[in-house]
């Protein structure tokens, strides 16, 4: 395993693996058995990096959430897991009452929500400090200066990290650490989006925001995490759910365009030339960079798991790196 650091002030930054493991499906769709073999391969391996939320996964069973934050802390506890494995979870995409329907009538980022799910989130998680902390979703009803003040103070408190941020559209997550700067509080020091080696269009409006799709890393990210190298960018759904190499998991609407099968012919030469699956040279791709990144994966099978665990190892070489940047 490789390790990087996230967070900048030396009372809160972690140390994490490059690699992280998603737990939203675990409790729900992936049963606690396979769930728990999945963790403990991942811990083995040397993964310490897990990634949740208060919202996982409600759409599955029609419920409020919380399946997966509850495993999670169950687990800690039947392993004795400590302070090595960092745990990360995010508030503001937990629907109010039970629901099948992603983003509809959801709690968002007041100052009284952002206090009462987090403690909810510790009791789940039986963490008395939450490592990482997200803002799931943004929330245009809410002044930036209540979530930041909220969020800060959590962190003054000590009841949380680090603080980060998902599915916020760039110049509010700006507008968001400048504010906590001024205001002398923690401010959003890890950023969550989807992102992977095919590039997908972002002006496709989604329930999300109707002005175009609010979770994809764009040219907007890259140039404020160039700009900003002490932020990290953790990056969700970099396998695309198998679609990569699954004939049952098409590629959506959002990937219709002229760059989809330029890029996937060379992603195919350099897998074929490096005797490596499409998914490794993704996820080496992310990890190695110019700005790296941390793919988030999920995985509902050991033998997922271990592929993804794998790439961590595979060094691209200048020239496939190249040629991968290249295509477009
Ligand atoms: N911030 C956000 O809004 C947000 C949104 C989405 C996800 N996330 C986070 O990101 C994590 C990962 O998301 P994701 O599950 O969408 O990521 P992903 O890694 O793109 O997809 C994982 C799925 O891909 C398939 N897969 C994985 N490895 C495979 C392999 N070697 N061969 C074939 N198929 C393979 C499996 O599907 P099957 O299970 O069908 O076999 C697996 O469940 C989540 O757990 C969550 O923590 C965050």
């Amino acid at each position: 395993m490789k390790y990087r650091t996230i967070g900048t002030d030396p009372r809160t930054r972690r140390e994490v693996s490059v690699l992280s493991l998603g737990a939203m499906l675990f409790g729900t769709r992936t049963d606690e058995a396979t769930s728990y073999a999945i963790l403990d391969r991942y811990v083995e391996a040397g993964g310490t990096f897990i990634d949740t939320s208060n919202n996982y996964a409600f759409w599955v069973n029609g419920t409020q959430g919380g399946e997966s934050e509850t495993l999670l802390g169950q687990w800690r506890r039947s392993r004795g897991v400590g302070d090595a494995i960092v745990i990360a979870t995010k508030l503001a995409g937990r629907p109010l009452e039970p629901s099948w329907t992603l983003g509809h009538n959801i709690e968002g980022l007041s100052a009284s929500v952002i206090r009462e799910s987090s403690a909810r989130s510790r009791e789940r998680l039986g963490m008395e400090r939450l490592d990482l902390l997200y803002a799931h979703v943004q929330d245009p009803r809410v002044p930036m200066a209540e979530t930041v003040e909220a969020f800060g103070s959590l962190v003054a408190q000590g009841s949380v990290g680090l603080l980060g941020v998902s599915n916020h559209f760039v110049w509010r997550v700006e507008r968001c650490r400048q504010l906590a700067a001024s205001a002398g509080l923690a401010g959003y020091e890890v950023l969550q989006y989807h992102h992977t080696y095919l590039r997908q269009r972002s002006d496709l409006s989604t329930l999300r925001s109707p002005d175009g799709d609010v979770g994809v890393v764009t040219g907007d990210h890259l140039d404020y995490l160039r700009a900003e190298p002490s932020l990290a960018l953790v990056a969700y759904t970099p396998l695309l759910q198998g679609a990569y190499v699954r004939p049952d998991k098409p590629l959506g609407p959002e990937h219709d365009h002229a760059g989809t099968p330029v890029r996937l012919k060379v992603l195919q030469e350099v897998a074929q030339e490096s005797g490596v699956t499409l998914n490794q040279v993704v996820l080496s791709w992310l990890i190695g960079g110019d700005i790296p990144m941390i793919p988030l994966i999920g995985a509902s099978s050991v033998a997922q798991l271990d592929e993804s665990l794998a790439a961590v190892d595979l060094e691209l070489t200048a020239d496939q790196r190249a040629r991968l940047d290249a295509a477009q």
